[in-house]
């Protein structure tokens, strides 16, 4: 048998196991989606987002690119954020990282491999702002892990840095960023970094969105105002 035909047959078996549990699950899942997370992780086959997670479908918006890469220029993964912050609205962003990442140890190499040199430059910035961390780590697999967790650490303040987030973080007090690393050898996650909403970021990244703010606020709402001035209230931390 050709092996893609296994994925098809595998498929039918699939469906049957789901309409056997619920005969609606389909038509259940066809109406809209309203995933809580928005996951950015490596394309790698062994990473399956909603696998390791134990996720069903409509649980997970998924983003996944060569070693998890959060770049500002990066149409494709900015359309997938907007529309996961802005429409769908979730509550929880994920950006996970994984041991043995093919995409870190040659970005960590010296060969040159066309194409892809530029998208790997991206991790070898992460290197050189971590240097002096990095290059004190004598032991090479031990600074390729290193590098793997650091790059999660950067792409996630990546996400942080973006207009999107600020102003859902601003507005409506989430969504919370969540940085996790995958160790392909146990199967285990591991979480490295989180941001609160309304973290701290520096400051050149920051966008003030209280001009907005009063923009939108009505002028008939005196409750926040002083001098007839309204002031911008913004979400707390803990706000929903
Ligand atoms: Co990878």
């Amino acid at each position: 048998m050709e092996s893609y035909k296994r994925l098809l047959l595998a498929n039918k078996a699939w469906v049957k196991e789901k309409l056997d549990i619920r005969p609606d699950y389909f038509e259940r899942m066809a109406s809209n989606q309203t995933p809580e997370f928005l996951w950015i992780g490596c394309s790698d086959s062994r990473v399956p987002a909603e696998e390791i997670t134990g996720t069903e479908p409509g649980e997970l918006f998924v983003h996944r690119n060569i070693a998890n890469l959060v770049i500002h220029t990066d149409l494709n993964m900015l359309s997938v954020l907007q529309y996961a912050v802005e429409v769908l609205k979730v509550k929880h962003i994920i950006v996970c990282g994984h041991y043995n990442c093919g995409g870190v140890k040659n970005a960590m190499g010296h060969q040159s491999l066309g194409l892809i040199n530029k998208w790997l430059r991206h991790i070898k910035d992460v290197y050189r702002f971590h240097a002096a961390e990095l290059d004190a780590i004598k032991d090479e697999e031990q600074r390729y892990k290193r590098l793997i967790e650091l790059n999660v650490v950067e792409q996630l303040r990546n996400v942080a840095e973006t207009s999107f987030v600020q102003r859902a973080w601003y507005f409506e007090g989430r969504p919370y960023l969540h940085g996790w690393v995958y160790d392909v050898k146990t199967g285990l996650l591991k979480e490295l970094s989180m941001m609160q909403p309304n973290s701290e970021l520096y400051d050149i990244y920051r966008y003030d969105f209280s001009i907005e703010r009063r923009r939108q606020t009505p002028r008939s709402e005196p409750s926040h105002a002083t001098n007839g001035q309204t002031v911008a209230q913004p979400v707390s931390n803990g706000a929903p």
